[in-house]
């Protein structure tokens, strides 16, 4: 009682203004800050650090962020390699190249950080490859009269005209995901459904754009190029949403330097403490919170963990009775060959034509002579000049080995090999309405998943979203949410 009027009273003496900051100054020093364990420093794991730290920036609240690496690198998906092991060369990416106008995050990044871009637009020379000959050759930069006439007399008008228009929708739609007061998504068929994609992804891209009356050579070849270089699928294996953001190549960009600097830029800007070269182990609930055990036997435990990396390919365990919620999700097992030539392409004879035929530098690949026809490769595209010659990169389901190699190239005429297998991204294939096929954003109470999104379709930016998605709702939660209104001009989660 005595202690208590002498404080009150004490109180008084004090001027208003501070005797109002003492309470508020000793809750925040006695206030422990959320703790929050991030598993992947891929685009998914640095973007739930981002988002969660520029909310509780806004909200005036504490968050305490571990981000958990096995790589000795930030970006996961998105990393770089250099010709000839050289740093003072312009490095080449590996896993994810390109973003396009449309991918507000990634754009975003490059103003907020001040990173320059490369356009990915340098091939002016696209070819198709059927197995036998080229079905098309196309100047993509600068066509001239007899391109187009050629182009328009193969595919006709109406095909590409209404695949431009879905392509439009799509994006238009995407749009919702920045701009609108949306709370975020539970499951990934909530969000698929707030978009009106669900049909997208119901049936197989063939199937899909015939029922819009887009059909013959337009989407068997031109369309079977993008989604065979994108995604390695076929247009009749594809669903229609990962066939129409293949078609989606608008401001197509790289960032100068690597795409990872803006998964790297994020995690910095989060504050977060970034763990690299260790592997999670095991995840396990412990009380009302999650215990993070590394290969090394480190532990620590955390109010909430954001897993942001596929379970079934990563070296982390969960209790079987969360684990069981996440449905089994097939990878293309992509093989990424990287190559220096010193000719600016690969040998005409080995696509059936005169030695002195000018290659075009990007070739891609139709399936519609069957699969088995198009084996050998996914697609070969010349990527620039680097230092003593040109930089190739060929995409392939198998190895390629050095004998296919020096009969494509030469073997004299190839100066670096660098060869790197990914588990790339998922087959995305029509989903049923039910068991659906995707993994549920919370896996338990403060337990989250980002790699749910993926079978939608998988890029650097709706792995962004997915982890702005789940930084909203670990918000929600803790906090009870943000005010979801942005004035105009403000993007969501980066400034309101
Ligand atoms: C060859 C290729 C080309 C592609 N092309 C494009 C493209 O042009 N444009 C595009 O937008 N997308 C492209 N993608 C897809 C894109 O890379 C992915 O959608 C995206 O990068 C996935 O991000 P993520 O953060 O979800 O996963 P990841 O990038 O895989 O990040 C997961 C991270 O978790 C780490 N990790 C895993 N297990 C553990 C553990 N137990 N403990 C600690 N850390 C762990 C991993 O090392 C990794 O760094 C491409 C992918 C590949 C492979
Ligand atoms: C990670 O490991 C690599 C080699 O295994 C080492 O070169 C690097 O310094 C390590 N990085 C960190 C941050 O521990
Ligand atoms: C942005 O980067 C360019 C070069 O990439 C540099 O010239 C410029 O000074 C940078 N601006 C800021 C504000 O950092
Ligand atoms: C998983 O099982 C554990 C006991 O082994 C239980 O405490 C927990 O509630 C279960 N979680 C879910 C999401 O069913």
């Amino acid at each position: 009682m005595r202690s208590l009027s002498l404080s009150v009273s004490l109180l008084l003496l004090l001027p208003l203004s501070q005797a109002l900051q003492w309470p508020l100054s000793l809750q925040k020093l006695f206030a422990s800050p959320l703790k929050v364990a991030v598993v992947g420093a891929g685009a998914s794991g640095s973007s739930t650090a981002f988002f969660l730290a520029r909310a509780a920036k806004r909200l005036g609240k504490d968050v305490q962020i571990d981000v958990y690496e096995k790589e000795a690198y930030v970006g996961g998906r998105s990393t770089v390699v250099y010709p000839f092991g050289d740093t003072t060369l312009a490095p080449i990416e590996l896993g994810a190249s390109i973003f396009v106008d449309a991918n507000k995050h990634m754009v975003r990044a490059l103003s907020e950080w001040n990173l320059s871009t490369v356009p990915f637009d340098d091939a002016e020379y696209v070819g198709i490859w059927d197995g036998d000959e080229f079905a098309v050759i196309m100047h993509s930069d600068k066509p001239t009269w007899w391109d187009t006439a050629k182009l328009v007399y193969r595919y006709g008008l109406l095909a590409p005209v209404r695949t431009q228009r879905l392509v439009k929708a799509l994006i238009s739609n995407l749009n919702a995901l920045y701009t609108s007061p949306l709370p975020p998504f539970p499951t990934v068929d909530a969000l698929s459904a707030a978009l009106g994609f669900t049909p997208y992804t119901a049936s197989d891209a063939k199937t899909y754009l015939a029922s819009k009356g887009i059909r013959g050579l337009f989407p068997e070849e031109l369309m079977d190029g993008a989604t065979r270089v994108n995604y390695a699928q076929s247009i009749d294996e594809i669903h229609a949403l990962g066939a129409l953001v293949s078609m989606a190549a608008n401001g197509a960009n790289s960032v100068q330097g690597g795409n990872w600097q803006v998964f790297d830029h994020m995690l910095k800007d989060s504050g977060a403490k970034v763990r690299l070269n260790t592997t999670v182990a095991e995840v396990n609930p412990k009380g009302d919170s999650w215990q993070v055990l590394t290969s090394s036997g480190t532990k620590a435990s955390y109010d909430h963990v954001v897993l942001a990396a596929p379970l079934h390919l990563s070296p982390y365990t969960l209790p079987s009775n969360l684990s069981s919620s996440v449905p089994q999700a097939p990878y293309v097992h992509l093989h990424v060959t990287l190559l220096v030539t010193s000719t600016p392409g690969a040998k005409p004879e080995f696509f059936n034509l005169p030695p002195e035929t000018a290659l075009p530098d990007m070739i891609l690949t139709t399936s519609k002579k069957g699969r088995e026809a198009v084996k050998a490769f996914n697609s070969l595209s010349y990527h620039g000049a680097t230092a003593g010659g040109w930089v190739c990169k060929i995409f392939s389901m198998q190895p390629l080995s050095d004998a296919w190699l020096d009969a494509a190239f030469g073997s004299s005429n190839i100066l670096w090999t660098y060869r790197k297998e990914w588990d790339a991204y998922p087959y995305l294939l029509p989903t049923p309405a039910e068991p659906s096929p995707y993994a549920p954003m919370q896996l338990g109470k403060g337990l989250w998943y980002t790699s749910g999104w993926e079978p939608w379709v998988s890029t650097m930016e709706t792995q962004s979203l997915a982890g702005r998605n789940v930084a909203e709702l670990i918000v929600e939660g803790a906090w009870g949410g943000e005010e979801r209104s942005c004035a105009e001009g403000k993007m969501r989660g980066w400034d309101c």
